[in-house]
């Protein structure tokens, strides 16, 4: 079991950035990377959709055998999780608890939280903080238009950071001390955010607090692999010159990526 590999999900490029970190705490793992390219993004969907997308992820990872799935998703983490957690033999970890877990204990008051429609309409982070910690103040924006930003790698340019003033600048104006990144695409916008808040210190990844509890709980029940060297393998339903592209940044050996089509994943849910 220890020598089988980690399923990360996300609807593109964004879950590499937990990918990320999950690789910088276990080096040692192989990891089964899978971007919905094709149905981009999820932050638009209903639950109904978001609920049978991930099922037919979950039943393709089950059929490769993993022994954990992480949803390097905050709008599957936040509107399907809860409903699947308990579905699967394997353990399947989400964004929120870490990460509210983390800032619930933080000194700063107001918290900002940027993220999808989807995410945000479920009111998750404010729930699961303020289950910790009521006394905390939470601000919940949705950001149409980062995602596509991120996907077709317009990161660095005029457009993204008009869009970034937009969602961040209410934000500061209602005080927060921190920003979460409520969404696995907007570390790659991390920069930009920085530079409008004029504040490096501001932003909370919820990445690394969810990669810390996936290493801590394969630790408790001995699933550790301890080969020499972990490997990864990129899937991506859609558009992979552009996945490939977009998800430079973050991985360097991405280049081996090969399509997944939809019909596969779907089949095996039938
Ligand atoms: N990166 C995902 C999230 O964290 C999905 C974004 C999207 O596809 O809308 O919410």
């Amino acid at each position: 079991m220890k020598e089988n590999p980690i399923g990360i999900f996300d609807s593109g490029v964004g879950g590499l950035s937990v990918l990320k970190e999950l690789v910088n705490l276990m080096p040692n793992e192989d990891y089964l990377y899978f971007g919905d390219t094709a149905r981009v993004p999820y932050g638009e969907k209903t639950k109904e959709q978001l609920t049978g997308y991930v099922r037919g992820i979950l039943e393709w990872f089950k059929s490769k055998n993993v022994k954990a799935v992480v949803m390097a998703c905050n709008s599957s983490s936040a509107v399907v999780y809860e409903k699947i957690k308990d579905e699967y033999d394997f353990p399947i970890f989400c964004l929120i608890e870490p990460t509210a877990d983390f800032v619930s204990y933080l000194n700063a008051e107001k918290i900002g939280v940027l993220a999808t429609s989807a995410t945000v309409n479920s009111k998750a982070y404010t729930k699961a903080i303020q289950k910790i910690n009521p006394s905390k103040i939470i601000f919940e924006i949705a950001c149409p238009g980062l995602v596509e930003v991120v996907e077709s790698n317009k990161s660095d340019t005029y457009e993204a950071k008009k869009l970034v003033i937009k969602y961040v600048v209410p934000l500061l104006e209602k005080g927060v001390g921190k920003i979460i990144l409520g969404c696995t695409h907007y570390p790659f916008l991390g920069h930009i955010i920085q530079d409008v808040a004029n504040d490096k210190e501001i932003l909370i990844d919820p990445a690394k607090h969810l990669a810390t509890k996936v290493s801590e709980s394969l630790l408790l029940f001995d699933l550790l692999n301890d080969q020499e060297k972990g490997s990864t393998k990129f899937y991506a339903s859609l558009n992979m010159s552009m996945f490939v592209e977009a998800g430079k940044k973050f991985c360097a050996n991405i280049d081996n990526a090969r399509e997944l089509k939809i019909g596969e994943i779907t089949r095996v849910v039938k």
